[in-house]
């Protein structure tokens, strides 16, 4: 018999952020998701029964806080509580997607800091660990007290960009504070990077300033870490062909695909999107017919290996090498 790992076994659990990509994370592991039963009172409120004991286990509770945001929120501290109250040896947070987390600092006075005060409450609800992609600002990670494995989608979509294009391209970031995400995609595709000068006069609306360095003749490849109206990456596109860019794609890992993103990203000058799976395709966006350029490729290998690295006691960055 193999010696017990020093948190008990694995167990693998899922809320109803992204049902299909917690089975694809089971898949991977090779092992069932645990039976729990998730339902809601009379008033809406969340109601969870995990139908086996998890005394002694190590479990991962697999939920991005993705729309419908409250509901998804909710039912992870829901769920956690639920956890440590059964006595499990220890708890890790998988959140593919982090709702909240463009509010990760003050713009304005009298501003909430609300990616700080989500990390506050899971780690009230239970959490040991967090196991998160792509975090909007790696700040993020010191908003927690507990260990935070902060993976990244960079190496898939840069495969997608190789399949497409080799190393000919530039990678483009849409604004000036993505410009450590284009490096580290550049520095893969060994490309060149560029940065679009963005300015947001109001919350939903964008306007491109300037583009910084060069990108006539050339294919762009906007990276991103989510797509939300789809404005930032639509003017950024437009801004790139009127310098010259012979084609742009755009890669992002969230697709969060807020109404009328992707009607905006259609009519954009854009070649193709790939996004991930952190988040579920909404009905509109799974209509691939209507959107053939939108391509989503699978976090669930990635996030499977970083659990069962977690799990064993190994290293997680190497998978970043
Ligand atoms: C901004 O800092 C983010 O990295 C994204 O560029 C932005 O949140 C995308 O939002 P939207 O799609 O609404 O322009």
């Amino acid at each position: 018999m193999s010696e017990p790992y020093q948190f008990g076994d694995l167990m693998l659990l899922s809320g109803t952020g992204n049902p299909e990509l917690s089975e694809k994370i089971a898949r991977e592991i090779d092992m069932p998701l645990a039976q729990m039963e998730i339902t809601r009172f009379a008033d809406g409120e969340f109601d969870v029964k995990i139908a086996e004991s998890v005394r002694g286990r190590d479990l991962f509770l697999i939920q991005p806080t993705c729309q419908p945001v409250s509901d998804n929120l909710i039912q992870l501290f829901v769920i956690l509580d639920a956890l440590r109250r059964a006595s499990a040896s220890r708890i890790t947070a998988v959140i593919p997607y982090y709702g909240y987390q463009r509010k990760e600092k003050k713009t304005q006075p009298r501003d909430p800091i609300s990616a700080k005060l989500m990390a506050n409450i899971i780690e009230l609800a239970g959490a040991n660990r967090v196991i998160a992609v792509d975090l909007h600002a790696e700040a993020i990670q010191g908003f927690f007290d507990i260990p935070v494995d902060a993976l990244t989608a960079t190496k898939i979509l840069a495969r997608r960009v190789r399949e497409r294009h080799g190393h000919n391209v530039v990678v483009v970031s849409p604004d000036t504070g993505g410009a450590l995400r284009a490096r580290r995609l550049g520095r893969i595709l060994d490309a060149p990077i560029a940065i679009v000068d963005k300015r947001r006069p109001r919350d939903d609306t964008v306007e491109v300033i300037n583009v910084i360095g060069d990108v006539e003749g050339l294919h762009c490849i906007i990276v991103d870490d989510l797509i939300s109206t789809g404005s930032t990456l639509a003017n950024a596109a437009i801004a790139l062909r009127a310098k010259g860019a012979t084609g742009v794609d755009v890669v992002a890992t969230h697709g969060v695909l807020s109404d009328g993103a992707l009607t905006r990203l259609h009519e954009a000058p854009i070649d193709e999107i790939c996004i991930t799976d952190t988040i579920p395709l909404h009905d509109g966006a799974r209509s691939f017919d209507d959107h053939p350029r939108l391509r989503v490729l699978s976090v669930a290998p990635l996030i499977a290996e970083a659990i069962v690295r977690v799990h064993e006691g190994r290293s997680v960055s190497e998978l970043f090498r």
